[in-house]
């Protein structure tokens, strides 16, 4: 029985056969159970020597059975790190990070270059009054040049700002009539317009701001055109064209000279060989009077620009909802931009 049951252990190839041959040899159905239960019809006299026996076999067997679970325990983890050693040669999967908005980068960019030039950087609210997105812009009630900025209204006093320009008025009154003010103001604005590829209910707008005594429009003229070179590529013009702004007087619209110009069929500037990319002019007396300051004394240039226009033309995007919509595929792109 003994030699029956060591061999059967040898043999057992995992632990559900040792297992068995367990349950089979010394199990409570197994013989040797059997053997010790029948113990008492035994003669007296021969008790101690099966008893001695049986127990001995069991115990070789449970020990040969302990041995071999050792064992096949240990085969069974050495396989298993066979099977799963890593291979150190394969390429790595890189984990994706996320990155700044390329709008949010270019506004960094553009107010490095402003601060550059002695520029602060200021914010006002985007909910504000009418008082300030009109009225102390010299946009009265009622002034035609309101409907140039459709407006969702809060209430009739309350609005979403149109432009950045409001932070002009609020920054100047914070200086009681004293310069000079020279600053920068990067922020969302909102106009009510039907989203398509050139237009958006929001975008973002970055104002500036002078205003000292015998600012001239040469200085306007002078930091723009540092700003455009240092933008676009010391290769570009740019021009300047009279406008209109009830803010500013006089008023004029900023070009620059288009790159990817080939004749008439450029995409950019239609052949004109000009893109529009801001507008500036210099700052109305009253709207200096309205905000504290004596416009006897003090004067001042204006302009405001769209970074999300300014990106369209550096980088060749041609949907401003491109933006927006946060397709990865998109955003990715400008990562390293
Ligand atoms: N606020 C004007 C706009 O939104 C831009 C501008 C700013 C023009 C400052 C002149 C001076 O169109």
């Amino acid at each position: 029985l003994r030699n029956e049951a060591l061999e059967k252990v040898k043999k057992a190839e995992n632990v559900k056969e040792l297992q068995d041959v367990r349950v089979s040899y010394l199990g409570k159905k197994g013989p040797i159970t059997e053997v010790l239960r029948g113990m008492g019809k035994l003669p007296a006299e021969e008790r101690p020597i099966i008893g001695q026996l049986a127990n001995e076999v069991r115990e070789s067997i449970a020990k040969s059975i302990e041995e071999k679970q050792t064992q096949l325990e240990k085969e069974a983890l050495e396989k298993q790190l066979r099977e799963e050693t890593i291979d150190v040669t394969l390429p790595g999967r890189p984990n994706t990070v996320g990155g700044p908005h390329l709008l949010t980068k270019l506004i960094q960019e553009i107010e490095d270059l402003f601060i550059g030039m002695g520029f602060e950087v200021a914010e006002g609210p985007e909910v504000e009054s009418d008082y300030y997105n009109f009225e102390a812009l010299n946009l009265p009630k009622g002034h035609p040049a309101r409907d140039m900025q459709d407006s969702f209204y809060i209430t009739e006093e309350i609005l979403m700002r149109t432009h950045t320009s409001p932070v002009q008025a609020r920054t100047m009154e914070k200086h009681e009539g004293k310069g000079p003010v020279k600053i920068i103001c990067p922020g969302k604005v909102y106009r009510r317009d039907t989203d398509d590829a050139t237009h958006s209910h929001q975008f973002t707008q970055i104002e500036g701001l002078y205003v000292d005594k015998n600012v001239r429009m040469s200085d306007l003229k002078g930091v723009l055109n540092t700003f455009a070179k240092k933008m676009f590529g010391e290769d570009r013009e740019i021009r300047l064209r009279p406008s209109f702004f009830p803010f500013t007087e006089p008023s004029v619209e900023m070009d620059i000279s288009c790159k990817m110009c080939h004749g008439e069929g450029c995409s950019v500037c239609k052949g004109t060989g000009w893109i529009e990319i801001l507008g500036a002019g210099m700052v109305h007396p009253n709207v200096l009077r309205m905000a504290g300051f004596d416009p006897d004394e003090y004067n001042g240039f204006a302009f405001g620009m769209g970074p999300e226009r300014i990106a369209m033309l550096k980088y060749g995007v041609d949907d401003i909802r491109h933006f927006y919509i946060n397709d990865v595929r998109f955003l990715k792109q400008f990562h390293h931009a």
